[in-house]
C-alpha cells in the first residue's frame, strides 16, 4: 500500500514536471509571436511563476515519491540499471536547467521589466530567448528519456 501510494506522488511528479515544461515551451513561443510588449512581458512573468510552482514541485514529487516507493520496497536506489539511468537523465536535465535555463529566465525577466508597459522589446530579449528556447527542448528529452527507463526497466 505504501508502496503504491509513494508510486502515485511519484508519477503525479513526472506528470507535472514534464506537463509543464513541455507546455510552457510551446504558449511562450505564441505570447513572443503576439508582438505585443506587454504580451511578451506577461508570458515571461508566468514563466517564472510557473517554474516555480509546477517545475519545483514536480522535482519534490518526484523525489519524495520516487525515493519513497524505493525505500518503502526495500530496494537500492543504485541498485538496479533502469534506477542508475533514471535518476542519471533526471540529473542531466537538471544540470540544464540550473545551468543554462535559470540564468537566461533572470535575465529575460530583467529585461522584460523594461517594456511591461509598452515600448521597444530590445534585440537581446529575442537572442537570449531563442538560446532559452533550445535548451528547453533539450533538457526535456532526458526526461522522457527517464520516463522510458521507468517503465521499460532495461
Ligand atoms: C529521481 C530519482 C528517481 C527515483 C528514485 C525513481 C524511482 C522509481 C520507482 C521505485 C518506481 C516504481 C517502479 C515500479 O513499480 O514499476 C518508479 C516508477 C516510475 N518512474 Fe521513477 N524514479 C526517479 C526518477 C524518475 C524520473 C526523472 C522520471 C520521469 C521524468 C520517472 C518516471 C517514472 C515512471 C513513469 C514510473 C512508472 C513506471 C511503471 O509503472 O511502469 N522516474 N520510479
Amino acid at each position: 500500500m505504501l508502496y503504491d501510494v509513494f508510486k502515485v506522488i511519484h508519477v503525479v511528479g513526472v506528470v507535472v514536471l514534464v506537463g509543464n515544461v513541455t507546455v510552457t515551451a510551446f504558449w511562450k513561443v505564441f505570447a513572443d509571436r503576439n508582438g505585443d510588449p506587454r504580451v511578451v512581458a506577461f508570458g515571461q512573468r508566468l514563466v517564472t511563476i510557473t517554474d516555480w510552482v509546477f517545475t519545483v514541485g514536480g522535482i519534490v514529487l518526484i523525489f519524495v515519491g520516487g525515493y519513497g516507493a524505493a525505500f518503502a520496497a526495500g530496494m537500492n536506489p543504485f541498485g538496479s540499471a533502469w534506477l542508475n539511468w533514471g535518476q542519471g537523465l533526471f540529473v542531466a536535465s537538471g544540470l540544464i536547467w540550473l545551468g543554462i535555463l535559470i540564468p537566461a529566465q533572470i535575465r529575460l525577466a530583467r529585461v522584460a521589466r523594461t517594456f511591461e508597459k509598452g515600448g521597444e522589446v530590445p534585440e537581446d530579449y529575442w537572442r537570449i530567448g531563442r538560446r532559452w528556447l533550445f535548451w528547453g527542448i533539450v533538457a526535456t528529452f532526458p526526461l522522457v528519456g527517464a520516463i522510458a527507463v521507468m517503465i521499460l526497466k532495461p
